[in-house]
């Protein structure tokens, strides 16, 4: 679960943790009359391309959003087919992605997986633990709010246990107990598809990030599009609840605000 041997660049205008909700599949696909099942596999050719574009960036880590807690609700059938994709795609993928010392970590809560894809899981986490470059975490049966109450669990535990007492439960500790601790909170989040949310995703990591929405469908989304939203958080002024002066930045109008 840890991934705290990624050297974390420390230039403030480049992200070190982006996470990203791949939304529009569904729509590239209708926009070209073709099934929903062809709009996931132009979106793993574009994820493979986001992670190559991150670890080519230096980007630390890279969170992605495959399948939330509350995708069992579609039909079966788009369900059954996304899980194939998933055993599928790890297995292909997996040699690559250790070549390029990418470290595989899957967060969200694995035991409704079919056996096959928690072993292909594992053997991807197994594999890749040691490596040193880009940290991607894959988001399945992922919920944000499912990883608080998990943490809460833990900590509960830990207190009828007498391990701890609930005094020493701060923002620190808690935070150790969820999915990505070891990582610093991601910088950047981006959403395509055009939807302006962050559906259940990565609700207590991101109460500091910047958020990124655009409106190309996750397919079409490719490193002119990351390096669009990369030159955006560039601009951004990150306050933390201080004041420009105090960050040393300019007060722009575009700056004014909680922080
Ligand atoms: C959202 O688009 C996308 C998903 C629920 C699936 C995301 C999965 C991939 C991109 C494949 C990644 C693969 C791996 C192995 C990590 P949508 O179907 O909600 O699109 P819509 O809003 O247009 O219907």
């Amino acid at each position: 679960m840890a991934h705290s041997n990624n050297p974390i660049p420390a230039d403030p205008s480049h992200p070190r943790h982006i996470a990203v909700v791949m939304d529009g599949n569904g729509r590239w696909a209708s926009k070209r009359m073709l099934p929903r099942a062809a709009g996931h596999k132009a979106g793993v050719n574009a994820t493979r391309a986001l992670v190559e574009s991150c670890a080519r960036r230096s980007i630390a880590a890279l969170t992605i959003f495959a399948f939330s807690s509350e995708n069992w609700k579609r039909p079966s059938t788009e369900v059954n087919h996304l899980m194939t994709l998933f055993v599928k795609t790890l297995a292909t993928e997996i040699d690559k992605l250790h070549a390029q010392q990418v470290r595989v970590v899957f967060i969200g809560d694995r035991n409704r997986f079919d056996e096959k894809l928690r072993q292909g899981i594992s053997a991807a986490e197994q594999l890749t633990k040691n490596n040193t470059g880009l940290a991607l975490n894959i988001a399945a049966n992922y919920g944000g709010r499912w990883d608080i109450v998990n943490a809460c669990k833990i900590l509960a535990n830990q207190v009828s246990a007498g391990s701890i007492t609930a005094g020493a439960i701060d923002e620190t500790t808690f935070s150790e107990q969820l999915c990505l601790a070891g990582l610093p909170a991601p910088d950047l989040f981006i959403r395509t598809g055009g939807e302006r949310r962050i559906s259940n995703f990565l609700v207590w990591q991101c109460a500091y990030s910047e958020l990124y929405f655009c409106d190309t469908l996750w397919p079409d989304f490719n490193d002119a599009e990351l390096a669009r939203a990369l030159d955006w958080y560039a601009t951004r002024q990150r306050r933390f609840g201080k004041i420009a002066e105090q960050v040393g930045g300019e007060s722009s109008e575009s700056q004014q605000g909680a922080g």
